[in-house]
């Protein structure tokens, strides 16, 4: 068989790296297929296969926990910051209405964008279809993108500003995403406000060989890049471009499964864009208190005094139960994964090598062919390596980061599960309870079950309000009766 200059180039290129079996199917494929197949290939980072096969799959790097750890630095609600050494000449408050003020200021001046990774593939949720279509609403059933766009409509209401939203998806989801905002006529946004840009994949490979994987004869597996592929996505789709044009200085980061994110937040923004004693300005988290030790979320620490979100995969029991005096969780600043960043920290985290986000190494089953045979394989047991990056290592390269604390009915109510914690009707309880929280602190009268949670189900949009102080210009109900289903 005669191949095309191309083909022999990239076979050249695969034996190179020690993955010259990735084509050796390609002549049983049709000139359509192969053409996509060599396509494929051509998009991978092949040069780093070798290095990313031996450090990842090969040898399997094991976590070490940093010798010099101690919990975060912490905005705390009340106004103190809590967690700093004795010896600090640092402030030890903080002053909420001036950075509300700063934080408004930034947004009146057009200079915010939001930014919500949504490339996950929402495998534990059980559905079918991108994420941010899940019907979510405690009584509308509108979907995670609707509620989302919601609260940017509030925004724009509330500053006079348009926000612009850059929706990050994968392969997986894009074209899907893309037709649902078509479909609901992007929820009332102007659609120039409103950039799709696809996160990049990595090859999977497998977990003895360190070999890529072959999806089918005519395709390579790979899988989404991480939400650490953000920082690559931003800048190869032109959206950082995009909004230097635009003037956007900061991002608001938040995970498409969490309805409670507050994407329009000016105390958060105007504290982190402050630079001072524990902002650079360059990336800044909220926080939540841990429930408890078991709860299955990282936790932020200072590591070698540097900023940091240790996964609880990789936290040893005897620090997830590790308590300070007073009872409270010594290692309890639980990631909400709602962070702000500055434009220009992304584009440094994009274009500097220094400045490179490593690699997290994750098992799975994934399905593929045999390399020998062609046979299908759909393994029961681990076969292969995802490697994957996470936006939050980009806080060890931030010269000062700042977390803030926050309610956890207030600002985390995510889909995850399908059922349990985080689940959809964990989410429209906390709804509820957030709704109820936000009434009652007006002298609304909602009924309570015994237990205490509200016996009604109350469902405020995120355009109407986003917090109690933004309820109080809305006009609600001065009762509620027992059962009754109200929207807001
Ligand atoms: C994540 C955090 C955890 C945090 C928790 C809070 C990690 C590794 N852990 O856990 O510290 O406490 O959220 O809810 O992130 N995504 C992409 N592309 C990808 C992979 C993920 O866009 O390639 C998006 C998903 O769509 C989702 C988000 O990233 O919006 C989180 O991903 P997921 O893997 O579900 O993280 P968790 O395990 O829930």
């Amino acid at each position: 068989m005669t191949v095309s200059p191309q083909h022999a180039a990239i076979h050249r290129q695969l034996q190179a790296v020690g993955q010259g079996h990735l084509l050796a199917f390609a002549e049983q494929l049709s000139p359509g297929q192969q053409q996509a197949m060599l396509s494929q290939i051509a998009s991978l980072d092949l040069d780093s296969l070798p290095a990313l096969s031996e450090q990842y799959v090969l040898r399997k790097p094991e976590y070490r926990v940093p010798a010099a750890l101690a919990p975060a630095i912490v905005h705390a609600p009340g106004g103190r910051i809590v967690g700093l050494p004795a010896s600090s000449a640092q402030p030890a408050t903080w002053d909420r209405a001036a950075a509300q003020r700063a934080g408004e200021a930034i947004i009146r001046a057009g200079k915010l964008a939001a930014f919500v990774v949504a490339g996950g593939q929402g495998s534990r949720l059980g559905f079918e279809g991108p994420k941010g279509c899940f019907l979510a609403g405690a009584l509308s059933g509108k979907s995670l993108f609707q509620l989302f766009a919601e609260n940017l409509l509030g925004a724009k209401d509330r500053f006079g500003v348009e926000v612009p939203w850059y929706i990050m998806t994968s392969p997986l989801n894009d074209a899907q995403t893309r037709q649902f905002f078509e479909s609901q006529s992007f929820f009332g946004l102007s659609k120039s406000s409103v950039r799709f840009l696809q996160q990049g994949v990595s090859p999977s490979f497998d977990i003895t060989t360190g070999k890529v994987l072959l999806a089918s004869k005519g395709e390579v597996a790979t899988n989404p890049d991480g939400h650490g592929g953000a920082v690559r996505a931003l800048h190869t789709s032109g959206a950082l471009q995009d909004m230097q044009a635009r003037g956007i200085e900061h991002i608001s980061y938040f995970q498409v499964d969490n309805p409670h994110a507050r994407i329009v937040d000016p105390v958060f923004l105007g504290l982190h864009a402050t630079p001072g004693a524990h902002s650079s300005g360059q990336m800044s988290s909220k926080v939540v208190p841990k429930v408890g030790p078991e709860e299955k979320v990282g936790v932020f620490v200072l590591a070698d005094g540097r900023s940091g979100v240790l996964e609880y995969s990789d936290m040893p029991k005897a620090l997830q139960e590790a308590r300070e005096p007073d009872g409270a969780l010594r290692f309890g600043a639980g990631n909400i994964a709602i962070h702000l960043l500055s434009r220009a920290f992304v584009q440094r985290l994009a274009t500097d090598s220094s400045f490179a986000l490593p690699w997290h190494r994750a098992e799975k089953k994934i399905p593929c062919i045999d390399p020998r045979t062609g046979e299908p394989i759909s393994p029961s047991t681990n076969n292969g390596v995802k490697l994957e990056k996470f936006i939050f290592d980009a806080l060890a390269l931030c010269d000062k980061s700042l977390v803030l604390e926050t309610d956890r009915v207030e600002e985390f109510a995510p889909i995850k599960n399908a059922s349990g914690s985080d689940s959809p009707e964990s989410c429209k309880q906390l709804q509820t309870q957030r709704a109820a929280r936000w009434l009652a602190a007006q002298g609304v009268h909602v009924p309570t079950k015994p237990d205490g949670s509200p016996d009604c189900i109350i469902e405020v949009s995120p355009r109407t309000a986003t917090s109690a102080d933004e309820l109080r210009s809305a006009s609600v109900p001065r009762t509620i009766e027992r059962g009754a289903r109200v929207s807001l």
